[in-house]
C-alpha cells in the first residue's frame, strides 16, 4: 500500500497514527512538558540536535507531530509546522521569511487582526505592506517592487467571500521572485488546496474548521520544507508561540470528521444561502456556490463546494443588521467560525472593528453586512431564526 495513493478521508483518520508500546487504536496524547534522557551524554546530544528525539514541548513534542503529520497530508504538503494561534501562523511566516526593508503584497479583504499586523505592527519593523482587490490580479502585478517577499490573500475572503484566483497570482508571484501565502481557513484542505493550485505556504487558523467544534486555539503553516522549515523552527523555538499538545490532540481528533463537515457546513450554507436571496428584506447575498456570485466559475473550479460562511446585506445599515442579530433565541451571537454551531456576528464593528472607516469602506464592509458561519443546525431551524428579525425591518 502507498499512503500517497489513499484518498483524503482515509489519510484524515490514518494520518500521522504512531503507537506506543501500549498500542493504542485511538491516538495517544502526550501532556507534557519536558522529556526525560537517560544520562547526561544523551541530554547533550539531543540538545545538540546529533541525536534525534524530544527535547522540550516547545521545540517537539509527538502528539504536535502527529496533528502535523496528518494536516500535511491533507493539505498534500511537504512539511506543516503547528503554531498556538492562526494568527501566531502568520506572525511566525513573516518572521520566518520577511525582514527589515521587504515588501508584503497583500489583499485588502483579510482577517482584521492581519490587516492590524501587516498595516499596524510590522511597519514599526520597517516591513510595509500595500492593499489591493482580492480578485483583480492586475493590482497585484502593478502593487509589486523589486522588495517585494510575499503575496498574501484569503479565498474565499472573511466576510464578504470574495474569491482570488490562485494559479494567476502564483504566476504573477513567482515571476517576481516573491511567493504566494495562501490563508486556507474558510475551505480547509477537504475543499480547496491551495498547494496544489500553486501557492508555495498555506497558512491555517486551525480554531476554525480543523477543530471544527469551537474548542481550542491553533495554527498552522505548511509547505516545501526547505522553504520555511528551519526558519519558521527558529522563530518558534526563541519566539515561543508553539502549539500545546492538548490543543494538538483535540485539532488531530477534529481533522478526522473534516470532510464530513465541510460537506455539510457547505450543503446547509448554500441552502441557506439560496432561500436569503429570495427573502424581501436581504438586499445582497454573498456566497461563491450560487450562479449570482461575481466569481461563481472561478470558485467551483478552485474549490469543491462553495465552504460554510455566508454574508449578506440587509436592507438598511447598523440598526437593521443589529435588529437582526438580536432576534435570533439558537444562532449564537459570536465572531468564531467553523463551528458545529452557527455563528452570526456584524463585521463592522466586531471583525473588522478596528479598521478605519475608510478601510471599511474600500474593503466593501458596509453597516448593513451579516456574517453567518452556518454550523451543523437543521437549515429549517436557522431559517426561522433568522426569519425571526428580518421579517420585522
Ligand atoms: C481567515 C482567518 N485567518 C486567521 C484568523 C486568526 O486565527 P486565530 O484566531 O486562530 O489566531 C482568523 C480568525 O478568525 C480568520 O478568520
Amino acid at each position: 500500500m502507498r499512503w500517497d495513493e489513499l484518498e483524503q478521508e482515509t489519510l484524515a483518520v490514518r494520518s500521522g497514527v504512531h503507537r506506543s508500546q501500549f498500542n493504542e487504536h485511538s491516538e495517544a496524547l502526550y501532556l507534557t512538558s519536558s522529556f526525560v534522557f537517560r544520562n547526561a551524554a544523551e541530554a547533550a546530544a539531543r540538545f545538540s540536535g546529533e541525536e534525534p528525539g524530544m527535547v522540550y514541548s516547545r521545540y517537539t513534542n509527538p502528539t504536535v507531530s502527529a496533528m502535523q503529520e496528518r494536516l500535511a497530508a491533507l493539505e498534500g504538503a511537504e512539511c506543516c509546522i503547528a503554531t498556538a494561534s492562526g494568527m501566531s501562523a502568520i506572525l511566525g511566516c513573516v518572521m520566518a521569511l520577511m525582514k527589515a526593508g521587504t515588501h508584503i503584497v497583500a489583499s485588502r479583504s483579510i482577517f482584521g487582526a492581519t490587516v492590524q499586523l501587516f498595516g499596524g505592527l510590522l511597519p514599526r519593523f520597517g516591513i510595509e505592506t500595500t492593499f489591493v482587490s482580492a480578485s483583480d490580479p492586475a493590482a497585484w502585478e502593478k502593487a509589486l517592487r523589486p522588495q517585494t517577499r510575499l503575496l498574501f490573500l484569503e479565498t474565499p475572503s472573511n466576510p464578504l467571500t470574495e474569491i482570488s484566483d490562485l494559479s494567476a497570482l502564483s504566476d504573477i508571484a513567482h515571476r517576481h521572485g516573491a511567493l504566494l501565502v495562501v490563508d486556507n481557513c474558510f475551505c480547509s484542505p477537504a475543499l480547496q488546496r491551495p498547494l496544489q493550485l500553486g501557492a508555495d505556504i498555506v497558512i491555517h487558523s486551525a480554531t476554525k474548521y480543523l477543530d471544527g467544534q469551537g474548542r481550542v486555539l491553533g495554527g498552522a503553516v505548511l509547505g516545501k520544507r526547505d522553504l520555511i522549515l528551519d526558519r519558521m523552527i527558529g522563530f518558534l523555538r526563541a519566539g515561543g508561540p508553539t502549539l500545546s499538545p492538548f490543543n494538538a490532540w483535540v485539532i488531530l481528533k477534529g481533522l478526522e470528521t473534516l470532510s464530513l463537515r465541510m460537506q455539510a457546513h457547505s450543503a446547509g450554507a448554500l441552502e441557506l444561502a439560496r432561500w436569503l436571496e429570495q427573502h424581501p428584506a436581504v438586499e445582497r447575498v454573498y456566497y461563491p456556490g450560487l450562479p449570482s456570485h461575481p466569481q461563481h466559475a472561478l470558485a467551483m473550479r478552485q474549490q469543491k463546494s462553495g465552504g460554510g460562511i455566508v454574508s449578506f446585506d440587509v436592507k438598511g445599515g447598523r440598526e437593521e443588521a443589529w435588529r437582526v442579530i438580536d432576534a435570533t433565541q439558537l444562532i449564537s451571537i459570536t465572531a468564531n467560525l467553523g463551528d458545529t454551531k452557527t455563528t452570526i456576528t456584524h463585521p463592522a464593528s466586531t471583525t473588522h472593528g478596528r479598521l478605519s472607516p475608510e478601510a471599511r469602506q474600500a474593503a466593501g464592509i458596509g453597516e448593513g453586512l451579516l456574517r453567518v458561519a452556518v454550523g451543523l443546525d437543521a437549515v429549517v431551524d436557522l431559517k426561522a431564526d433568522l426569519g425571526r428579525g428580518l421579517a420585522r425591518l
